[in-house]
């Protein structure tokens, strides 16, 4: 069977989109990343693309604070098409997904988001989690739709939150499991596709 072909979209330090890489040099993924992109210049996963020799570019995002707009999703859509991308991974990518790209891949875009969903959605979810006094966290793979960390739970894991937690250490503990749960999901979801064998 042919490897799936992923496409990783992300705004920051990239170990997710890392933890990926390692499943598949495992050999846990029958995968390869295709592509990587981000919304941010100089962001620490178009670094670790370049040294893994994985095609990366910026979106064209600039001028737009918080939006991803429709012309560039169009223009992202096409272009993950050309590359006969199977899925599409947000991994720590901070821009609403919408219409161009969710018709082009649908149920074909998956994101992890750091927290056990429906429960805190939006930014720095584990800082809400200690602000609400949660007892535990964790967080969830979930396909993506044109909500913002709405669409159908793949897979979730869970993290207690400690005494004397600050955010980044209730962060990390949630960030370990994220490396070992979005490999997982991801390989449940290419089991589960049906996945041209061209
Ligand atoms: C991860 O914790 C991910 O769950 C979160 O951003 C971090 C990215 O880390 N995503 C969101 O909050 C999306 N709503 P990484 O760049 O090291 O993978």
């Amino acid at each position: 069977m042919r490897k799936a072909r992923l496409a990783v979209l992300g705004s920051g330090s990239g170990s997710n989109f890392q933890s990926i890489l390692d499943a598949i040099d495992r050999g846990e993924l029958h995968a390869e990343v295709a592509a990587v992109f981000s919304d941010v210049p100089g962001a620490r996963i178009l670094q670790r693309a370049s040294l893994h020799g994985i095609p990366a570019r910026m979106l064209d995002c600039a001028g737009f604070r918080n939006k991803f707009p429709e012309e560039a999703q169009r223009k992202l859509a096409e272009e993950l098409k050309v590359l006969g991308v199977d899925l599409v991974c947000l991994a720590g990518f901070m821009r609403l997904v919408k219409k161009p790209l969710l018709d082009a891949f649908p149920r074909r875009i998956l994101n992890i988001h750091p927290s056990l969903l429906p429960r805190f959605p939006g930014v720095e979810a584990w800082k809400q989690a200690l602000d609400a006094g949660a007892a535990e966290s964790g967080c969830t793979v979930h396909f993506v739709d044109a909500g913002m960390d709405t669409g159908a739970v793949i897979r979730q894991a869970r993290v207690p939150v400690c005494p004397g937690d600050t955010p980044e250490k209730l962060h990390a503990r949630i960030q370990e499991q994220e490396h070992l749960l979005y490999p997982a999901a991801i390989r449940e979801v290419l089991r589960n596709a049906a996945l041209g064998n061209d």
